[in-house]
């Protein structure tokens, strides 16, 4: 690894053993994956994937102490994953005292990232990209960040350059304002290595073709061909909604950092099929090769037939103008069924500045006539323990799917069921 003077500096300790250590952990990183240099963090802000004061995480805390006892601080401000616990979240009683024992630290924790350098007490979101929260790379900026779904986001859609890191390797970079240059990072590490062929007679919901491309490429670059005659030639607002939710579940069930788009995403715009690597490979995705990834789906409800006893609409957050899209579909889909109030509680996920902006909406107020809670919770966060574990959880999002125990419905298949009187058993099909 080649060091720049004032880099070799701080690794020499200028700045005390605590940055010396931090410059040494991304020296030892980089040498990992190949890189023989470090490059500037140009994004203007971090993102930080640990968001919860979680009672087990000593060494986190005991390392985020030393930072701030030896004047560490990160070099850029920077938002946070969303928050585990919110008590407008339907929780039963144990659950509740379960989750004030499980997140003991929140508090504390909170108020060390404020020390650090967090943004403000609302930056507390995945989808730190979206306009109201602003921290919103631009293209080619090399930033640090870990929480996969932004990650994808911000390589695909911005066209930033970011590597998949791992949890406090991102603050690191962060607080150093530097990164070791490998993957993602590099001209050549963003050659896409798949050709996938969207063959569907449909518009593919987004978040099974993500699942499907992610399951086949694993932490390949996947090129997407003939998606765009599905979506808005620009990068519209319905357009974007779809790239997040897709590329999130690529990232969930692969480990995808990034995808073009052909016609549509930054890259594959000015650079189109130049971007494919030589011995890239080949997969078909049609409405067969869907029905087979979605049928593969492990239904892990301990009572496949049990009543849901919550849904979660939202992971990643929503954006402004999917709350809006989803109050107009769930209210004409009351008004069809007859009902006034919803059939399974239900919770929509969006980013605290975007609530901020939904609440003062009509919108806002029916939603919370007919039971919906709206939160800036992380529902993998509020599932992550054993009592919630084991409820009949229902979600239109595949990250939460593959890393909890709740059942993947399609959007359509999750308005029928919160809208109506009886929730179909599986042995209907257990669908709509
Ligand atoms: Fe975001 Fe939590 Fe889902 S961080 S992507 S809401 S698992």
């Amino acid at each position: 690894m080649k060091l720049t003077k004032e880099q070799q500096a701080l690794w020499d300790g200028a700045k005390g053993d605590c940055m010396a250590k931090i410059v040494k952990t991304l020296v030892l990183y980089g040498d990992c994956f190949g890189a023989d240099e470090m490059v500037p963090v140009t994004g203007t802000q971090g993102h930080l994937v640990t968001s919860f004061g979680i009672s087990t995480m000593k060494p986190v805390y005991d390392l985020i102490t030393d930072l701030l006892n030896a004047g560490v601080l990160s070099s850029q401000p920077f938002s946070v994953d969303p928050r585990p616990l919110d008590p407008h979240v339907p929780a039963g009683f144990l659950q509740s005292i379960f989750f004030r024992i499980m997140y003991s630290k929140q508090a504390q924790y909170e108020a060390h990232l404020n020390k650090l350098g967090l943004i403000n007490t609302d930056a507390f979101t995945c989808a730190c990209y979206l306009d109201e929260v602003g921290n919103k790379p631009e293209k080619g900026d090399i930033l640090s960040w870990a929480e996969s779904s932004a990650v994808v986001y911000a390589n695909s859609v911005l066209g930033a350059r970011c590597n998949r890191n791992s949890a406090i390797i991102e603050l690191f970079g962060s607080i150093a304002g530097f990164v070791p240059s490998f993957g993602l990072l590099t001209d050549e590490g963003r050659k896409a290595t798949w050709i996938i062929d969207v063959a569907t007679a449909e518009k593919p919901e987004a978040q099974i073709l993500g699942s499907a491309i992610g399951l086949k490429v694993v932490e390949g670059i996947p090129y997407i061909k003939n998606l765009d005659k599905w979506l808005d030639r620009e990068l519209t607002n319905t357009t974007l909604n779809y790239l997040k939710d897709m590329g999130a579940a690529t990232a969930a069930d692969g480990a995808v950092g990034l995808y073009h788009v052909e016609n549509l995403t930054p890259e594959a715009k000015s650079e189109g099929e130049r971007l494919i690597a030589g011995n890239a490979q080949e997969y078909r995705i049609d409405d067969a090769e869907l029905s087979r990834v979605r049928e593969n789906y492990p239904v892990i409800w301990k009572n496949p037939d049990a009543k849901p006893k919550l849904c979660f609409v939202g992971c990643p957050h929503l954006s402004y103008t999917q709350l809006i899209e989803w109050t107009d579909k769930l209210s004409e889909s009351l008004t069809r069924h007859n009902r006034r109030t919803l059939n399974v509680p239900t919770v929509f996920t969006t980013a605290p500045p975007v609530l901020e902006k939904f609440r003062t909406t009509p919108a806002y107020r029916y939603l919370t006539t007919v039971g919906v809670v709206v939160s800036g919770i992380c529902p993998l966060m509020y599932m992550n323990n054993p009592l919630c574990g084991k409820q009949p959880i229902m979600t239109n999002s595949n990250k939460l799917r593959t890393y909890s125990s709740a059942r993947y419905y399609t959007d359509d298949e999750i308005l029928a069921l919160i809208s109506k009187n009886k929730v179909p058993s599986s042995k209907d099909g257990g669908e709509t």
